[in-house]
């Protein structure tokens, strides 16, 4: 018989995660995951599932019953919301600024959509002119769009993409991955149909849980096309007659059966992931608009010491998220190699970028837990050293004494 493979006990080195996320997760958050199980239908957990709802509720600031937690990555929840609410052959107009939105393209591709999308030049947003133009072009009968695309940096506004689609009876759904947590969303007030987030970035849980909200409207559509597993099936249900939801992990009926009065048994609820995901939102919402703030001062610090260090800021500043910063790569510096300096001498993390901004934007994230001065500043100091290593000269010191300014103003 063969040793088995053994290894040390985990030992993570210890990092500041100043990516756009997963980020250095909030102590208390950790303190929340390590409380013991519970049965999911224990009266104690129950209780905990309706208290999570409550607050999601208010992070969205929804009224929408249906605010709950899909488990799973953030990507889960926007595969939960656009295969429940696509039914083959829909039309559904996705606006592409980065990424994320060729992620929304594919998904809903996969659920049968027709797509069709229209594309901005990464690091800009669209006007609501041209939202509408496409709107009345292609006449969707959903429109899905990213609210923050953390891959440029730029966050969309919603509300009179909103407007505009509760006008023409079109649904509209938003993914808020980076943004919940660190900028208002105002889920009722800009009329936005549904929304879907994660923990790992402005909310400082890990990742592996997704908070998602969506209003009757959607609901409605959604139980027009709910089908129950033949093993649970309640005496007497009928299946409703829209086509059935093509995943059963992500169908949106049956889960809301189950987060819902009904209580119907679905998957295990990932308990230590509910009590991080509770813990997450019931930390933001005791700090309150204070913690947007909090962002919003971390960025403008962040940005005047890049730019007194001779460093340029990616995208259109005025609809930048607070929450990451692209830095342009100066000509002739070895963009990998400051990053790798960046983690292995000073223990700090900052993003690479995809697709047409590889290796030629850095994202700095400034999220959540990690979005304070004293990480602000460090940053700053080791970026500044890296860069001088790699041969670019910035003016020593100048990052810092600019990010020190910009705090001191605010
Ligand atoms: C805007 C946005 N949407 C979706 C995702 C996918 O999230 P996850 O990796 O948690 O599935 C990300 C991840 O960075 C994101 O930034």
């Amino acid at each position: 018989m063969s040793t088995p493979e053994v290894f040390a006990e985990l030992d993570p080195p210890p990092r500041l995660l100043m990516g756009p996320g997963p980020v250095g997760v909030d102590p208390r958050v950790l303190r929340a995951m390590s409380m013991p199980m519970l049965g999911q239908f224990d009266p104690a957990f129950t209780a905990y599932m309706n208290e999570t709802m409550v607050l999601l509720r208010q992070i969205y600031r929804t009224k929408n019953q249906w605010s709950f937690l899909i488990d799973g990555t953030a990507r889960a929840g926007v595969e939960t919301m656009l295969v429940s609410m696509i039914s083959p052959g829909d039309k559904v107009l996705v606006p592409i600024f980065g990424r994320f939105g060729h992620l929304l393209t594919e998904i809903a591709g996969r659920c049968g959509a027709e797509v069709v999308s229209i594309e901005r030049e990464w690091g800009t947003v669209f006007t609501p002119d041209e939202i509408e133009d496409a709107i009345k072009k292609h006449k969707p009968r959903i429109v899905a769009v990213v609210h923050g695309d953390t891959s440029t940096t730029m966050a969309q506004p919603l509300a009179e993409i909103g407007a505009m689609c509760r006008a023409r009876d079109i649904l509209l759904y938003s993914d808020a991955t980076a943004t919940l947590g660190g900028m208002a969303i105002e889920t009722d007030r800009w009329q936005v149909d549904a929304m879907s987030s994660g923990l790992q970035k402005c909310l400082s849980g890990p990742p592996g849980s997704s908070p998602i909200t969506f209003n009757e409207r959607v609901a409605d559509l959604v139980n027009g096309r709910k089908h129950l597993e033949a093993g649970i099936k309640p005496p007497g249900f009928v299946d409703a007659n829209g086509p059935r939801i093509p995943s059963n992990y992500f169908d949106l009926a049956m889960l809301m059966d189950y987060w819902g009065p009904n209580r119907l048994n679905h998957h295990t609820e990932a308990t230590s992931m509910l009590y991080a995901a509770r813990e997450s939102v019931r930390i933001a919402l005791m700090e309150g608009d204070a913690r947007f703030v909090r962002h919003q001062r971390a960025s403008d610090a962040l940005c005047a010491g890049l730019q007194a260090m001779g460093l340029t800021i990616f995208g259109d500043q005025k609809n930048k998220m607070p929450n990451v910063t692209g830095v342009v790569i100066p000509n002739g510096v070895n963009a990998d190699g400051v990053r790798t300096m960046m983690l292995n001498d000073f223990g700090i993390e900052i993003g690479t970028s995809f697709g047409p901004l590889h290796g030629k934007i850095w994202r700095i994230g400034t999220m959540g837990y990690v979005c304070r001065k004293e990480n602000v500043l460090t940053c700053l100091a080791a970026l500044d050293a890296c860069l001088r290593h790699f041969g670019f000269k910035a003016p020593p010191g100048a990052g810092v004494d600019a990010a020190l300014a910009s705090y001191s103003k605010a």
